[in-house]
């Protein structure tokens, strides 16, 4: 068993502090001494195993999920003039990628019941400027991929998906990111696999593999591990003005070892997400649905809402008495269209999208991380059950 390097409690459990291992740290540390810190054999081999794990065919690995969103969306033609449909449920990098690409962000409300892009509203809104998709897996929960498939064949339409939450999601053996075009990945400190930052896309297209390879890295025709290996220094080309979103072998260092021990933390987090259904209900507290047999779902979030009338306090009055507790929550999301921003740029308004923006205004999320112990648990639900006067 390698030992795990988690901040002490010190009375304050911090909200998605992630499992790490001694071999992560071992990796880390033979990468620095190895002098090639940059993007290098590490990356490859991340690059490799995440392709395996998800059934792609190749993985380009990058520097943040959001990364992996713009470049999406420019190797699917995304740009000026295009509209892009996604959800009003998600976090602020999804629609700000959609606007760096040049495109036009319009949103879809969501389902109530699975937090995700309702799939009828998308149809509603397709127009003859629409030129691609981006779902959403919400907590780790599949989107409705057949749904959008469809509507993808039928109006020829690019799909990226939003796998930031969802690496071990699933339907039957096909992952998450292998439904659309592309699968953008983040290796964020809270998420499932953690590389501190760092994001993946996964495709099919060969095309558009080589094409994200040399936007990632300036537009250059050669990386940097091809331009200094021992092979002999390398002129490159510039062919296209490209991006500085490459992964770095430090990072990849911990996302190998993340990745080889990822069914054994979503088992961990499976019994937390267990926990917290049988013991919700007790505080009053409406649970998540669970999954179809069919289907994995990541467990990325456990997220409940609390509603003034029903509880006799606020989402955020509970936020606080939790965070008097020592229980630190999250917020996964305020609603897209809640953001003053979004709403004066695009003219969006909050009654458009009911249930996103009612599930803004609701959700918290409980501490789901594996690096949980059952002492953590029993803390959590005897912190909801003082501030909720049960
Ligand atoms: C749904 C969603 N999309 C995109 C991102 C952006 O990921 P990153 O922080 O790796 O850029 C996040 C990160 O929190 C996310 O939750």
């Amino acid at each position: 068993m390698t030992a795990s390097y988690v901040r002490e409690r010190d009375n304050f459990l911090v909200f998605g502090a992630p499992l790490i291992g001694d071999d992560e740290v071992e990796e880390l540390i033979a990468t620095v001494k190895s002098g090639w810190l940059g993007t290098g054999p590490r990356v490859k081999q991340f690059e490799r195993e995440m392709a395996d794990y998800t059934g792609a065919k190749h993985a380009v690995a990058v520097n943040s999920c959001t990364a992996a969103l713009h470049l999406s969306l420019i190797a699917a033609g995304v740009g000026p003039g295009d509209q892009v449909i996604t959800t009003a449920m998600t976090f602020c990098a999804t629609v700000n990628a959609i606007i760096h690409s040049g495109a036009t962000p319009v949103l879809a409300d969501i389902d109530p019941a699975t937090g995700n892009i309702d799939t009828t509203h998308v149809a509603s809104l397709v127009n003859r400027k629409t030129r691609a998709i981006v779902p959403v897996h919400f907590a780790g929960r599949l989107c409705n991929m057949q749904d959008l498939g469809e509507l993808a064949n039928h109006y020829n339409l690019q799909v990226i998906e939003d796998c930031a939450h969802a690496i071990e999601t699933r339907q039957g053996p096909k992952h998450a990111g292998t439904f659309g075009d592309f699968g953008c990945f983040s290796f964020y400190v809270t998420k499932n696999v953690v590389t501190g930052e760092g994001g993946m896309i996964t495709t099919d297209s060969d095309e558009a593999a080589d094409r994200l390879r040399v936007l990632s890295l300036h537009g250059m025709s050669k990386d940097a591990y091809k331009r200094f290996g021992n092979e002999g220094f390398k002129h490159y080309e510039v062919v296209e003005p490209g991006f500085k979103y490459n992964m770095m072998d430090v990072q990849a260092a911990l996302g190998i070892h993340q990745l080889a021990r990822v069914e054994q933390t979503h088992a961990r987090r499976e019994q937390i997400w267990n926990f917290y259904q049988q013991h919700l209900p007790e505080l009053g507290l409406v649970t998540p649905p669970t999954e179809q047999a069919d289907k994995v779902h990541a467990y990325h979030l456990y997220t409940t809402r609390i509603n003034q009338d029903q509880h006799g306090i606020s989402r955020d009055q509970f936020l606080d008495g939790m965070t008097r507790q020592g229980i630190g929550l999250g917020v996964h999301y305020l609603s897209i269209p809640a953001h003053r921003y979004y709403r004066d740029t695009f003219g969006w308004a909050l009654q458009d999208y009911p249930h996103a923006v009612a599930l803004g205004s609701e959700t918290v999320s409980l501490p789901i991380s594996a690096a949980l112990s059952d002492q953590d648990l029993e803390d959590v639900i005897t912190a909801a059950r003082r501030v909720l006067n049960r």
